[in-house]
């Protein structure tokens, strides 16, 4: 009997990985080769760079998620790979690799939504910590409501309705960032202030020793319809998905925070001091975890406009998805993505949920950033479904997902 063994590949920005999961529910292995050290130099992801990366890592990676699954190509029962959005380049090295593997093995192969897998994260760990056996999709199957996920990484802040249905899932845009994702401001900001790449965890790791309402940074309400009249910057994350029908209660703009960040670096002579910090900061082995450390990098004033940033992006998070999960009736919420890896994130949202007696759920950590187990685990549903990929399967560098 066949063990329902799916092998995700992911390769759409600048993690190569592998991972085998059974069954969609027990991830046998996950195996994520970063990029990071490629990229760090130049602030930023370098599409020609990653790609060269991906074709480096993909045989070995691949390698070592059957090696460490303890299984082998023969007991695999279809092949998964991410076909979009992502850097195109990016993304054909594991289209092509994945067929090739499939075509060879007489495998299915089954296209997966970046941004699905990433919802899958957070239902991956549940069904991992649930005993009973789940080929349907299990949270809200019982109820039939939907559950709103929030997709908040650095290429994507994007508000889902998510639906199970028929053994598969359907989902329906709510809301997303006209412009910058909330990691991408992040990342800009950290760098702003000579920080490391990605920004993310800098930040977070900072952001406790400052004070969140040294600046009072704020998010201009975004207008009916200024979006519909061709006004909003085109930007990478703004391609993914379509807008002329969605509520501007649920769109966001991180673009502006990140100008107002520089304004106020420029305003208040914070510039040397950010160059400055660059080769200190590389010279460090792990984040700063005590007020020393922290100090002993940044001066309280950068500490507080970090701070002030992180509060303010958070905030406007949680007003959005809180209000779009209340006015859509959903039954929970679910928040994933790089950025839902962020602790000041995670207690705010879950207290929040806590007084509004709703529900809330979260990756693991591990699996909050780029992952191929997410991958394999948004694929089983459609195994089960028998959705597989034509054999001209290519990359859809903006491919949208749902309606
Ligand atoms: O999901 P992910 O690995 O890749 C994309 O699909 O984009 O997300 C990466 C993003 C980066 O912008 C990174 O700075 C951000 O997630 N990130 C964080 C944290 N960890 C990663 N942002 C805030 N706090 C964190 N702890
Ligand atoms: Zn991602």
């Amino acid at each position: 009997m066949s063990r329902g063994l799916i092998l995700g590949i992911e390769s759409s920005c600048d993690e190569t990985a592998a991972a085998v999961v059974e069954r969609g529910a027990r991830t046998l292995s996950s195996v994520v080769a970063s990029q990071i050290t490629t990229h760090a130099t130049y602030g930023g992801v370098v599409p020609e760079l990653a790609s060269r990366e991906h074709l480096r890592a993909i045989v070995p990676v691949v390698r070592a998620a059957l090696a460490q699954a303890r299984t082998t190509l023969d007991d695999l029962d279809a092949v998964a790979v991410t076909s979009g959005p992502g850097l195109a380049g990016a993304l054909l090295v594991g289209i092509t690799y994945a067929k090739a593997l499939a075509f060879a093995r007489g495998l299915p192969l089954i296209a997966v939504n970046h941004l699905e897998g990433h919802i899958h994260a957070v239902l991956l760990d549940e069904r991992q910590k649930s005993t009973t056996e789940i080929d349907v999709p299990a949270p809200d199957s019982s109820t039939g409501e939907p559950a709103l996920a929030l997709v908040v990484s650095g290429g994507h802040t994007h508000l889902y309705l998510a639906r199970p249905a028929n053994r598969t899932w359907t989902y329906t845009l709510i809301g997303r960032t006209l412009d910058d994702a909330a990691g991408e401001a992040y990342d800009k900001v950290a760098k702003l202030l000579g920080l490391g790449y990605p920004g993310g965890p800098w930040i977070d790791a900072l952001a406790p020793f400052g004070d969140p309402h040294a600046v009072p940074f704020s998010f201009a309400q975004i207008k009916p319809k200024l979006h519909l009249q061709g006004k909003a910057p085109r930007t990478k994350a703004a391609r993914t998905a379509p807008i002329a029908d969605l509520d501007h209660h649920f769109l966001f703009s991180f673009s502006g925070i990140k100008t107002a960040v520089l304004r106020y670096v420029e305003l208040h002579h914070m510039r040397d001091e950010a160059q400055a910090r660059i080769p200190r900061m590389l010279a460090l082995s792990r984040l700063p975890q005590t007020r020393e450390e922290a100090l002993a990098l940044c001066p309280q004033p950068t500490l507080d406009l970090m701070a002030s940033f992180q509060h303010a992006v958070v905030g406007d998070l949680m007003k959005k998805t809180f209000a779009a999960a209340d006015s859509l009736g959903a039954a929970r919420i679910l928040v994933t993505g790089g950025v839902a890896a962020n602790r000041e994130l995670r207690t705010r949202f879950t207290n929040e949920a806590g007084k509004r007696r709703i529900a809330i759920a979260f990756p693991s950590l591990a699996l909050s950033t780029d992952n191929a187990a997410m991958i394999a685990a948004a694929a089983w549903p459609r195994f089960l479904a028998r959705q597989f990929a034509p054999a001209a399967l290519s990359a859809d560098p903006s491919l949208a997902l749902g309606r």
